[in-house]
């Protein structure tokens, strides 16, 4: 008893944390009070259900917490079944001195007020299984149905226990849909027993190192294919009941018809040169010469003429029906080269007979074909917004990636919209500055990402599913580094998924990250610190070439020097665009909160900044 008593005195001594949830609630009342958490308390559910008591052991097991169930005196945590129906996945969350009420309507809402639960015993701190929490009143529900996160473990595998750690993670940011990019021209990963050599051939590249798409070799003549790997269909159902339990869906992608030389090195026939393939290493095999066009300069596409190529879709689109529960299957359809259906006579005899007028025209066809074969496996059929070009198939919803435009179009056509714009939500996008990250095709910052609407000007609301995040994973190849680049936008794409528009605070949002950033630590899991650092932008106006300094925190302050030295804090304070030196300099700059440096310093030559300019 006494030593109850020091710990609560020390719990109550601790001012309590601000509360830090993310997504942020849609109503939250905090009142003056506490309600203290140990191992003594009580547990109350009423109807358990086996899936309810499934999530709380989740729950349970995460703060190592195991209460008396049926226990109803004292401190108690009751779990409420409610009659009346509560939105989709919606939940309410009362916290007073003695009881914490979680109530819910159906499973996803119970998922979600843990959640909640969650992470207000990690922002309090847990100390020895005693938490002192707020005492407040939630009442929370989410924006759309959709919110997303993609996995792409194609070009680089990740094992059965790293995709559930993927899946543990964004569920317990609401995140609902996992979108698993299971096919690409790096390799097959999902087991179709029908056609043994998509993985007996198609899940191995041979090794290579060296930046991705630049210095890697094609495979030499009877080099061993070693590096890769491929989920057999028990290990799917596995990972499929492991994220329902976290209230997510599964939307598998098998990327068709372009992306497919994993597939066709295991069945060249299917192409139109029938020659042998290889699954790509990472070797650059296209040009890209700007406004997304493109040559590939081996055959990554399925011969859309050939009936051969339909019936391969049939027998791997019933498997995939079957190993995924949920309404959508992803077809993919994205960056797909023309090239090889143009110079193949056979292919534009068959253009010429069914009346065809060109290469998006047969494209369209080959989606709608897809689209009958889906939709006859009982399931709806999503694509990337390429599968607009040459007039989209009835019923498919689009993903919009290229912008937002194809999401546009596709909504005020009537059909179902995700959107998932390389400008705000491609998380393989370096999140600051390459001076001191992984460059790839582009960056893009936490804010840029937070200021997304997923609802464009003129688009009813009700085409549009929601939002998605897209991890690509040419240059990420192990699963820290996949947390890293995913957090804290992830933390982004969940608010502009759930949280109305209306109460989206981008200061307040900030002050929260910081929390969960703490909370990331604590847990060992890397998440990027770049809202900690400047990043430099170099751009031309009016003939002079000018220098930008951008911050994504909303405190501190950005120093900078031009004269080789370390930009010391009270110096050279960045207060806007400058116009860039000339001679050998670098340039040097660090955000500092008064006299503290909060991130790394970026130090980037004259040089680097000259290859910069937009
Ligand atoms: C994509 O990024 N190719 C959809």
């Amino acid at each position: 008893m006494k030593k109850l008593l020091f710990v609560l005195l020390i719990l109550s001594n601790q001012i309590l944390g601000q509360v830090s949830i993310i997504p942020q609630p849609k109503s939250i009342e905090i009142s003056q009070g506490s309600f203290f958490l140990d191992k003594s308390m009580g547990l109350s559910i009423n109807n358990p259900k086996p899936e309810t008591t499934e999530k709380l052991k989740i729950f349970l097991a995460k703060h190592d917490l195991s209460f008396n169930q049926n226990v109803n005196s004292g401190n108690t945590l009751v779990i409420s079944e409610v009659k009346d129906k509560l939105d989709k996945e919606a939940y309410t969350l009362e916290i007073s001195p003695n009881i914490i009420k979680l109530s819910f309507s159906d499973q996803g809402g119970l998922h979600n007020g843990l959640q909640s639960l969650t992470q207000l015993i990690r922002n309090q701190k847990m100390v020895k299984g005693q938490v002192l929490l707020p005492t407040l009143n939630i009442s929370d529900s989410p924006r759309f149905g959709w919110r997303g996160l993609m996995l792409d473990v194609s070009r680089n595998f990740f094992t059965v226990e790293e995709v559930k750690a993927y899946i543990d993670l964004m569920s317990e940011y609401k995140l609902n849909i996992l979108h698993w990019h299971l096919t690409d021209d790096e390799g097959w990963r999902i087991e179709i027993k029908s056609l043994p050599k998509l993985t007996e051939v198609g899940a191995w590249r041979v090794p290579r190192n060296g930046r991705f798409g630049e210095g890697r070799a094609f495979p030499t003549a009877g080099e061993k294919a070693t590096v890769g790997g491929f989920y057999t269909q028990d290990q799917i159902k596995d990972v499929v009941t492991y994220a329902l339990a976290r209230n997510i869906n599964i939307v598998p992608e098998i990327d068709i018809p372009g992306h497919s030389m994993a597939a066709l090195a295991a069945y060249p026939e299917l192409s139109t040169k029938k020659d042998p393939k290889f699954v790509n290493p990472g070797s650059k095999f296209s040009e890209w010469y700007g406004n997304g066009t493109f040559k590939m300069l081996i055959e990554n596409t399925l011969n859309p003429a050939d009936e051969a190529v339909y019936g391969f879709v049939d027998k791997v689109m019933t498997e995939v029906a079957a190993l995924f529960p949920y309404d959508y299957i992803h077809m993919g359809g994205d960056e797909c080269y023309h090239g090889y259906w143009e110079k193949d006579k056979k292919v534009q005899a068959f253009m010429k007979a069914n009346g065809l007028k060109d290469s998006h025209a047969l494209q369209s066809y080959f989606v709608s074909r897809v689209n009958k074969i889906v939709n006859n496996k009982g399931k709806k059929m999503i694509g990337w917004d390429e599968i607009l070009e040459g007039g989209l198939t009835e019923g498919a919803a689009v993903m919009s990636w290229r912008g937002v435009k194809g999401g546009i179009e596709a909504a005020k056509k009537g059909h179902q919209v995700v959107m998932s714009p390389t400008t705000h939500a491609y998380l393989d996008y370096t999140q600051g500055d390459k001076s001191v990250e992984n460059p790839i095709y582009n960056d893009l910052s936490l804010s840029k990402t937070y200021s997304f609407e997923p609802v464009p000007d003129g688009v009813e609301a009700k085409y549009i599913l929601g939002t998605q995040g897209n991890l690509w994973t040419e240059v990420i190849p192990t699963l820290p580094f996949a947390f890293y680049m995913t957090y804290p936008r992830a933390f982004a794409i969940s608010e502009n998924a759930w949280s109305p528009a209306s109460i989206k605070d981008y200061s307040k949002f900030m002050n929260r990250v910081e929390d969960h950033v703490k909370v990331f630590e604590n847990r060992n899991i890397s998440i990027a610190k770049n809202m900690y650092e400047p990043a430099v932008k170099v751009y031309k106006e009016a003939g002079k070439t000018m220098i930008a300094i951008e911050k994504d925190m909303v405190k501190g302050d950005v120093y900078y020097s031009t004269d080789n030295t370390y930009p010391v804090n009270f110096s050279q304070k960045y207060i806007g665009p400058f116009e860039k030196p000339s001679g050998d300099f670098k340039l040097r700059t660090q955000l500092f909160l008064e006299t503290k440096a909060l991130g790394r310093e970026l130090i980037i030559s004259n040089t680097d900044l000259d290859k910069r300019i937009k």
